[in-house]
């Protein structure tokens, strides 16, 4: 029995630590353009690897991992094509695509996380550019990194705003979703509920994203973007404001102060929205908590929460008792009012 568990413990020591070896595996294959030179049809080894640019002496083993991961198949005729789920979510023109996630995850969160020791003892961010202060400009200089941002926002924000946008919204006229990037959560909530217009608010940097996005879409002048940035400027009046995976990046007191800007800008029976992979003290999810670190490494002064936190914060800028929904797979949206 006990000679069970220690192997059980090495085993599990032995994952979480060689757990960036398969993750570098992806990483590399995404950026060599296996799956999107897969997607055009089945090759052979000698054929794939001269294409992406392989050497010729490591792409049998290489490739033999990826067979191994799952992501890449060897037909009966010795041809590799993709799995379905490559095909499915590692192919840029698939539109389940993450490969922008996961551009993300390997140009703006790894290198991130290198830093995690020296973030641990400084309690600062890891990201240099967070350090001086807001992760976000910076980044959105580069069209490559904001748009793999966004991608890797609404592979987030989607499965969860879906459930928030199927609450009770009957109330509402007019939704201000505060820095809700390109305008993914606004659409779900403006499918969902026909009679609501949103103005989704955030930084100057992503209105030609939004735009793009509300062409696409055809919600016409029920979706609408203002540019602002939520440090200088009072948050635009409406029924009801959200704040999708936006408390979370920031400190305390940049929380209260947007809460207390909400607070201010809605009307006697308005609601606010937080939406975040909140902490849950009686079951926190691993998930969540590595959500928490990546705020830490990344973003300025950011944490995950835990709902009473939350709670307390809005109590604080004069909401009313505020009510827990569970979304996604493991956070919450606390919805509260200005009492009326
Ligand atoms: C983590 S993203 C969340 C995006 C989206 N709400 C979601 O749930 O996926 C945080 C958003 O806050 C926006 N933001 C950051 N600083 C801002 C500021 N000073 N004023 C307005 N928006 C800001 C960012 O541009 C980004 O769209």
């Amino acid at each position: 029995m006990e000679a069970t568990t220690i192997s059980n413990g090495v085993q599990t020591v032995l994952r979480i630590a060689g757990g960036f070896r398969q993750a570098n595996v992806l990483f590399a294959a995404v950026e060599l353009d296996v799956f999107d030179t897969l997607a055009a049809g089945p090759l052979t080894e000698a054929q794939l690897a001269d294409r992406v640019g392989l050497h010729r002496g490591v792409a049998p083993a290489f490739l033999a991992t990826l067979v191994a991961l799952g992501l890449v198949e060897r037909t009966a005729d010795d041809n590799y094509r993709n799995s379905p789920a490559a095909a499915q979510y590692l192919t840029t023109d698939s539109p389940r695509a993450l490969t922008g996630f996961i551009g993300f995850l390997r140009s703006g969160l790894y290198p991130a996380w290198d830093g995690l020791v020296t973030s641990l003892r400084s309690g600062k961010p890891a990201n240099h550019a967070a350090d001086d202060g807001d992760p976000y400009r910076p980044m959105y200089g580069k069209s490559l990194d904001r748009n793999n941002f966004l991608d890797a926002m609404d592979v987030l924000n989607t499965p969860g705003g879906t459930q928030l946008a199927a609450l009770d919204w009957s109330g509402h006229h007019t939704v201000l979703d505060v820095g809700g990037g390109r305008g993914n959560l606004a659409g779900l909530l403006l499918t969902a509920n026909p009679s609501l217009r949103v103005t989704v608010f955030d930084l100057p940097d992503l209105r030609s994203a939004f735009d793009r996005f509300a062409a696409d879409r055809g919600f016409g002048d029920r979706l609408a973007f203002q540019a602002g940035d939520f440090f200088a400027d009072e948050l635009p009046r409406a029924d009801a404001i959200v704040f999708a995976h936006v408390l979370h990046n920031w400190p305390v007191e940049t929380r209260t102060m947007l809460l207390r800007k909400a607070f201010a800008a809605l009307p006697p029976g308005g609601a606010v929205y937080v939406y975040d992979a909140m902490i849950d003290e009686n079951d926190p999810q691993l998930a969540n908590l590595l959500l928490g670190l990546d705020m830490l490494v990344w973003s300025s002064g950011g944490s995950e929460y835990t709902v009473e936190e939350c709670r307390t914060w809005l109590a604080e800028a004069g909401f009313g008792q505020a009510e827990r929904h569970p979304v996604g797979a493991s956070s919450s949206v606390l919805v509260a009012h200005k009492p009326a």
